[in-house]
């Protein structure tokens, strides 16, 4: 075991699953405490007491306010305050865009955007407290950078967390705290939050060939492959980068396949 994070503390928002899940594993592989935080309060659970480091889980649902502040009342009380934040708790909706619920656009806005503005405002009143630098990672997706035909409330709500990070990223340096605040933006990655649309396709192998063919490097990512990026940004390693974009996509936003050429 190496201990890049060996006692620190971060909490996981969306940690019950998918790349969340990969992110707590990996962190506490590498020594850190891990506040694994999920709506889905079984399966954090689980994850947790998975891990091989002091770990716990806390039922947040990343819209409530007063959720946020239960949670960062018990990092501090339990571990003594907060070194690193990862939002990763994220739903999506596919809609045609003129038949698209209200319903569906206002669940993504709460979720995906104010959860993750909650969240950074609820950890840096913390983080500011303790000596050691704090990291806030949040993951939007290459959907944050540029649109989608059929999930413009996905694309709004992540295009909104890629510039929401930036003004958080400048509002704590301009205020001199030793915060950093980036965030990550994948291509297609394996999880459970593609179950829906590997239903509507009725093979999920055909489905993750067709993303697969759209990414230069040939495949979808794994949680895994998110987790590792993550963790570099969270790490002493990346001590001078905030209000940095991470694109991990095998090659996708690079340009154009060759359509000139046979
Ligand atoms: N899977 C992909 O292809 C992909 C691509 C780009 C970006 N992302 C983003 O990565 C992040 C993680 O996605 P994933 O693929 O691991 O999805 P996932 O569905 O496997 O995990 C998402 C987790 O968020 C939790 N969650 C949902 N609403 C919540 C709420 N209100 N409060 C707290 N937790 C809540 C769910 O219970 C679940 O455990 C999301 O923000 C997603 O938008 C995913």
């Amino acid at each position: 075991m190496t201990a890049r994070f060996s006692g620190k503390t971060a909490i996981v928002t969306g940690g019950a699953s998918g790349i969340g899940r990969a992110v707590a594993r990996q962190l506490s592989d590498e020594g850190c405490h891990v506040i694994v935080a999920d709506i889905n309060s079984d399966k954090a659970r689980e994850v947790a007491e998975s891990l091989p480091t002091r770990s716990m889980a806390f039922a947040l649902d990343v819209t409530s306010e007063a959720a946020w502040g239960d949670i960062m009342n018990d990092a501090e009380e339990t571990f003594g305050g907060l070194d690193i934040l990862v939002n990763s708790a994220g739903i999506g909706f596919a809609d045609n865009f003129e038949d698209m619920p209200l319903a569906h656009w206002d669940a993504m806005m709460s979720v995906n955007l104010t959860g993750t503005f909650l969240g950074c405002q609820k950890a840096i009143k913390l983080m500011k407290k303790t000596v050691a630098p704090g990291s806030i990672v949040n993951i939007s997706s290459i959907a944050g950078l540029m649109g989608g035909e059929d999930i413009a409330g996905y694309s709004a709500s992540k295009g909104g967390v890629t510039l929401l990070t930036k003004s958080v990223a400048l509002y704590c340096a301009g205020k001199g705290y030793d915060i950093r605040c980036n965030s990550i933006h994948p291509t297609y990655v394996d999880t459970e939050m593609l179950d829906p649309v590997a239903e509507a396709f009725g093979d999920r192998q055909i489905m993750l060939d067709g993303m697969a063919a759209q990414v230069p490097l040939g495949r979808v990512a794994k949680p895994g492959d998110i987790a590792g990026a993550i963790l570099f940004l969270c790490s002493s390693e990346a001590a001078m980068i905030t209000g940095h974009q991470m694109v991990i996509d095998g090659g996708q936003l690079a340009g154009l396949p060759a359509q000139h050429t046979t």
